[in-house]
């Protein structure tokens, strides 16, 4: 039986890859709404989807998930969604202290809009691109999502506190499954530009320094992006309860200062090193506890970073990245 799923920033990095792989399969009708968000470059977006277009499973609408009317209408057509991935966020910490504002609106006001459809075409099934920035600074390592102290140091880490939050109103209210998905620091093909390994690759490939922020004591849980794909696959078909918060890290923190070498061995090239304070709103210590995502969704990540970087570096020599 053909599935209808609606996957909201589908044009971003996480969400072209979920496409990518949603849209293997003949019996999935996938449609894709994105605004190509100006955050970073819009050609990049657009070649992300390119391929999409040669499936007659898929649609794509340009919208913006604030724009309640304009989604309600480009909708109108579609008489029932059976899942929701919702993906489409303001992403990033540092530029959510410029402008919270903005964040609070595509966040929460986004998400709002988006439970609204999933209601109005009576949607079984809702995942909901959550992330670790929500145990901010909690000591308690590894974050496990029976503990739950959160202390988000960012707007955006809040925004997402927030649409967990609001899962739980509206999975009680409306029985419909939402299985939020905390992601590590996620890698690969199509990362976005302003994320450490994508910044620090492609300065050491052309000889500039990297900003390097902090003693490069700093710790994050690397997540390879097929390895979240297989997460978010594994949650829109789980249905033992109602609500769920699920860690999708790798469980082995590596410290920046052991990233910057890894790319220097993917390399063969050394990083011209410019040291900068710590930066607010980052976090010293991402470290995600598995133990939940391996026994409800059977989720076992198997990309080393070496791996990859390796591949996230094939990448960039492709036609498919857009060198700005
Ligand atoms: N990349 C990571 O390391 C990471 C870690 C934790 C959580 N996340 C979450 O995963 C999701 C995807 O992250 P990503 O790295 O792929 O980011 P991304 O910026 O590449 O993708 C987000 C997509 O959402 C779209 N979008 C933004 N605002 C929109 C709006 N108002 N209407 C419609 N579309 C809109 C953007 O154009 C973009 O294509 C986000 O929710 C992010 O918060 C990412």
């Amino acid at each position: 039986m053909k599935k209808t799923i609606l996957v909201t920033g589908g044009a971003g990095f996480i969400g072209s890859h979920l496409i990518d792989s949603l849209l293997l399969n003949p019996n999935h009708h996938v449609i894709c709404i994105d605004n190509f968000d100006p955050f970073y470059s819009v050609e990049q977006k657009k070649l992300n989807i390119e391929a999409h277009f040669k499936s007659p499973n898929y649609r794509f609408i340009e919208l913006d998930i604030t724009d309640k009317v304009s989604l309600h209408e480009s909708l109108i057509d579609v008489a029932n969604i059976d899942t929701v991935v919702h993906i489409a966020a303001k992403a990033g910490v540092r530029p959510s202290i410029q402008n919270p504002y903005a964040y609070q609106i595509t966040n929460i006001v986004g998400t709002q809009n988006i439970m609204d459809i999933a209601v109005e075409k009576n949607t079984k099934q809702f995942v909901f691109a959550s992330s670790s920035s929500v145990y901010g600074i909690n000591p308690e390592y590894p974050w496990s999502e029976k503990n739950n102290v959160l202390m988000p140091i960012s707007p955006y880490a809040s925004t997402k506190v927030g649409g967990e939050l609001m899962g739980y109103t509206f999975s009680h209210l409306y029985k419909i499954r939402f299985i939020a998905l905390r992601f590590f620091t996620v890698f690969g093909p199509r990362q976005r530009p302003d994320l450490a390994i994508h910044q620090f690759c492609k300065k050491i490939m052309s000889d500039e320094n990297i900003n390097v922020y902090g003693d490069g004591s700093t710790l994050r849980d690397y997540t390879y992006v097929g390895d979240i794909v297989k997460g978010i696959e594994a949650a829109m078909s789980y249905d033992k309860s109602i609500y769920e918060i699920i860690n999708i890290g790798n469980n082995q923190p590596i410290k920046l200062s052991e990233l910057i070498d890894e790319i220097e061995h993917v390399l063969a090239k050394k990083a011209k090193i410019n040291h900068l304070p710590e930066q607010p709103g980052d976090v010293p210590v991402t470290y995600a506890s598995i133990d939940k995502a391996k026994a409800l969704l059977g989720y076992h990540p198997d990309t080393s970073l070496e791996e990859g970087i390796r591949q996230f570096t094939a990448w960039m020599q492709t036609p498919n990245y857009y060198k700005s």
